[in-house]
This record gives structure tokens, C-alpha cells and sequence, in this order.
């Protein structure tokens, strides 16, 4: 069962390519924009080979009168959610959630890192601005592959001028996160967003500084684990049912799919409604999750069903929602 949601029907106002990869599109919805803070995303339904699924959007930028903005990263190995978004064209319909965050920024901090890696820069663009904005010590540690997938670079480099600094991998640039906790004041708040591997980096090297947990805060997009995605098998003792996900499938889809009903909401391992009792695994779980801690996904004693896989195997689950 997913949480509440309201959904719209909306338009294409105009798209345009940032990168070789990365697609910008404004969404008009019919209903008009609802208010919104930054760091939010957006639903966006998806048809792959002929299902309907959901997918999650961070919104891009600050809140506009007009239109949602948001940018898709073609994703080649994905499960096709941003094929399909990519095959919309000017003026054609979709139907979009509300915005909702689960990345909020807090602005009474001394001062704020903004961390991004790859695509995971769309939260954080906005974040950049409202902080920048509002006179706050804000610096930002962009990351990318190569120069060209360094999107919205110019609009920050507008907005922060020197408190910018991009790395590209192919020019062997790296980002040295340890020293730049090390130069932070006390206090100061780090928000990252980016693939698993650097959100993983992120929270070694703030606990590493003794930093406060609670002044790090994350988020990632809900495909990248540390293993590709195979197929696997669930069993379900308590419904009898013993299920495949394919490898372009969640198991949170499938579950659904099987009547197995599971409370979910960000769909993006974020929120961890979604999260699941794990009686026994054979082969290893793929936490994709940014909910639990590095030691709970080590503990291997609850996963989150909208992202999080298994490698080599499957997993025997119990589901933690009860109808009544
Ligand atoms: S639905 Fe939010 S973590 Fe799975």
C-alpha cells in the first residue's frame, strides 16, 4: 500500500539537454505549482513495457510560479523510468505527484558544505541559491566524470563564484572529503547527494571528524548499489509465496504485484517505510538504501524493499506491515 498521494495531470512546457546525458524538462501541471521547499522531488508516473510505475525527481532550482523543473540522467543500465521520460516531447502529458522533501535543509547552522556527485546535484542547486541568497557561509564540492557532465556548473559559479570547486574523475580531480570536514566550524552542516559510494565516503569521514550525526544529511537516487542488479528470490513465510524480481524490477514492485501489501512513500530508500524484517539471506543484500545506518546494513536485519537487492541468492522476509 503506498502512502497518500495526489496525482495531476501536467504538460511538457520545454526541454533542453544540459549534457550529453542529462535532460532538463519543465512540468506544468494543470492544477497549478504547489508550494514547495528546496531539496523536494517530485513523482512522475512511467510507463515500462507497459506497467506503470513511479519515479522520483528532485526539483531543480527554487520555487517557480510556472513550472516544476526537473533533470533526468539517461540511464542506460536503469529500469527504464528515464527512457521513457526522455521520449516526452514539448506539450506532451504526464501525469505528477506533489512535491514532498525528505531532504530538508535546516538554515540555522554557522555554515553548510554541499557535497554532489554526478546528477545528485539537482537538490543541491537550490539549496546553493536559497543559501546564497539569504547571505549565508555557504561553499559548494561538485563532482563529476568529466567537464561536460558538470551540469548547472555555470549557474552556481553565478551564484557561489569561488565558493565552487568542481572535480572531474577523468582528470584525476579529487575531492578530498576529510579535509574539507577538517576545515568546517563547529556546528556546520554537510548535505550530500550523489551515488551510494560517495554518500558511504560522506558518512566514514563525518564520523571519522566526531561530527554531530544529525548535521549530516543525505540523499541519493535510488539506483546505484554496490553490486549490479541481478535477479534474485524472495520468500514470504507468512503469505507462502516464494517470488522473483527480475532485475529491472523492485522488489517492492513485485511484491505489490503478488497482493503483498507494504507501506511505502519516497521510493527512493529515503524514508524507510518501506523497510522489511530479513529472517535469512543467502548471498549478500545490496542495501540501496540511505535510511539505515553503514552498522545496520551490516547487521543485515531490515532492508528497504523499494531499493535494496540481493546479490548472488535471495532473502527470506517478513513484512512489517499489518492491514489492521
Ligand atoms: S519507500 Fe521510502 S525508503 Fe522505501
Amino acid at each position: 500500500m503506498k502512502s497518500s498521494n495526489t496525482w495531476h495531470p501536467a504538460h511538457i512546457r520545454a526541454h533542453r539537454n544540459l549534457s550529453p546525458t542529462v535532460r532538463e524538462f519543465e512540468i506544468r501541471p494543470e492544477g497549478g505549482v504547489k508550494p514547495w521547499t528546496v531539496g523536494s522531488h517530485l513523482k512522475v508516473k512511467v510507463m515500462i513495457d507497459g506497467r506503470e510505475e513511479t519515479r522520483s525527481y528532485s526539483l531543480v532550482g527554487l520555487h517557480d510560479p510556472a513550472v516544476y523543473r526537473i533533470a533526468v540522467k539517461l540511464a542506460a543500465e536503469g529500469h527504464g523510468g528515464s527512457r521513457h521520460v526522455w521520449s516526452l516531447e514539448d506539450g506532451e502529458e504526464l501525469t505528477i505527484g506533489e512535491p514532498d522533501n525528505h531532504f530538508e535543509l535546516a538554515f540555522n547552522a554557522p555554515q553548510f558544505l554541499l557535497v554532489a556527485g554526478g546528477i545528485g546535484i539537482t537538490p543541491l542547486v537550490g539549496m546553493a541559491q536559497m543559501l546564497a541568497a539569504k547571505g549565508a557561509d555557504v561553499r559548494m564540492r561538485y563532482a563529476a566524470r568529466s567537464a561536460a557532465e558538470l551540469v548547472y556548473a555555470d549557474t552556481l559559479q553565478l551564484t557561489l563564484g569561488e565558493r565552487l570547486q568542481t572535480y572531474c574523475s577523468d582528470a584525476d580531480e579529487r575531492l578530498n572529503l576529510e579535509r574539507e570536514i577538517a576545515s568546517l566550524a563547529p556546528g556546520a552542516q554537510m548535505l550530500v547527494c550523489g551515488p551510494l559510494g560517495l554518500l558511504d565516503a560522506a558518512r566514514d569521514a563525518w564520523a571519522a571528524a566526531g561530527r554531530p550525526p544529525a548535521d549530516l544529511r543525505f540523499e541519493t537516487f535510488g539506483n546505484s548499489g554496490h553490486h549490479a542488479a541481478e535477479p534474485f528470490w524472495v520468500e514470504l513465510p507468512r503469505h507462502q509465496l516464494r517470488i522473483e524480481v527480475p532485475p529491472d524490477r523492485t522488489l517492492l514492485d513485485v511484491l505489490a504485484e503478488n497482493g503483498v501489501e507494504t507501506l511505502s512513500d519516497c521510493c527512493r530508500g529515503e524514508c524507510g517505510l518501506c523497510a522489511m524484517d530479513v529472517i535469512s539471506v543467502q548471498g549478500q543484500i545490496d542495501h540501496r538504501d540511505v535510511f539505515f545506518s553503514p552498522h545496520e546494513h551490516r547487521a543485515n536485519q531490515r532492508l528497504c524493499a523499494c531499493v535494496s537487492r540481493v546479490s548472488g541468492g535471495g532473502v527470506v522476509l517478513d513484512t512489517a506491515y499489518r492491514a489492521d
